[in-house]
């Protein structure tokens, strides 16, 4: 299907895109899209805009019975960067690895090793990517967000995660069922950010 005939489906099509939200993984919780639902989602990842094909972006799971190494690294990425942090904040770093059913580091190749294909092109190609994800999610009635955080940024964690010398840590993208609404912020329109020459 290449274009929506019926108006109430092309209504609905629009209202998935303008309803979608962030949801923290702090809100997210069981159940989790399961094997059939998941690779749904990660599927429509493979739809993104994407120059010369290159699929400059990939996602490692962090299943719930290795959320304890990610826990380790971001405690260890705290001390690091704080030495002096208490062991509550180190606790709340580690706390955030069990948040979410389902949770997966999303990584970019944005170094020179592809070639013609600009890394800023990548870096789109990769933010499509994350958006079909995010939206395959929302119209299959699950919460789903990114998030960062300075700890994505440390050694510890590309140590965990393996990262190439061309390869850059973008965000995590959790998913699950949303546990506590939010109220819905004003967003940008057109106007804000479109103009003629
Ligand atoms: C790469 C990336 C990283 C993000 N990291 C965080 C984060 O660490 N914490 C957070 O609350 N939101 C994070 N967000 C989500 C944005 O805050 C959110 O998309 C923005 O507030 C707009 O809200 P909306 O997605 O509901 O329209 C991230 C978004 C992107 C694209």
């Amino acid at each position: 299907m290449n274009r929506i005939e019926d108006p109430d489906t092309l209504e609905a099509a629009l209202t998935l895109i303008h309803s979608r939200q962030h949801i923290s993984p702090k809100r997210l919780g069981e159940p989790g899209p399961d094997e059939r639902q998941l690779a749904i989602i990660l599927n429509a990842g493979g739809a993104a805009p994407d120059h010369r094909r290159l699929t400059p972006w990939r996602l490692v799971i962090v299943p719930a019975e290795r959320r304890s190494l990610l826990a380790e690294a971001f405690a260890a990425a705290l001390a690091e960067r704080d030495p002096g942090a208490a062991e509550w904040q180190l606790q709340e770093a580690r706390d955030k690895a069990y948040r979410g059913p389902f949770l997966a580091l999303a990584i970019a190749r944005l170094g020179v090793a592809l070639g013609k294909t600009h890394p800023q092109e990548r870096l789109i190609a990769a933010g499509c990517a994350l958006q079909n994800m995010l939206l395959a999610a929302h119209a299959m009635g699950f919460g789903a967000g990114l998030s960062s955080g300075t700890s994505l940024y440390s050694p510890r964690l590309r140590q965990l995660f393996r990262l190439g010398d061309d390869e850059q840590p973008l965000c995590f993208l959790s998913v699950g069922t949303v546990t506590r609404g939010s109220t819905s912020k004003p967003r940008a329109t057109m106007a804000d950010y479109t103009s003629s020459l």
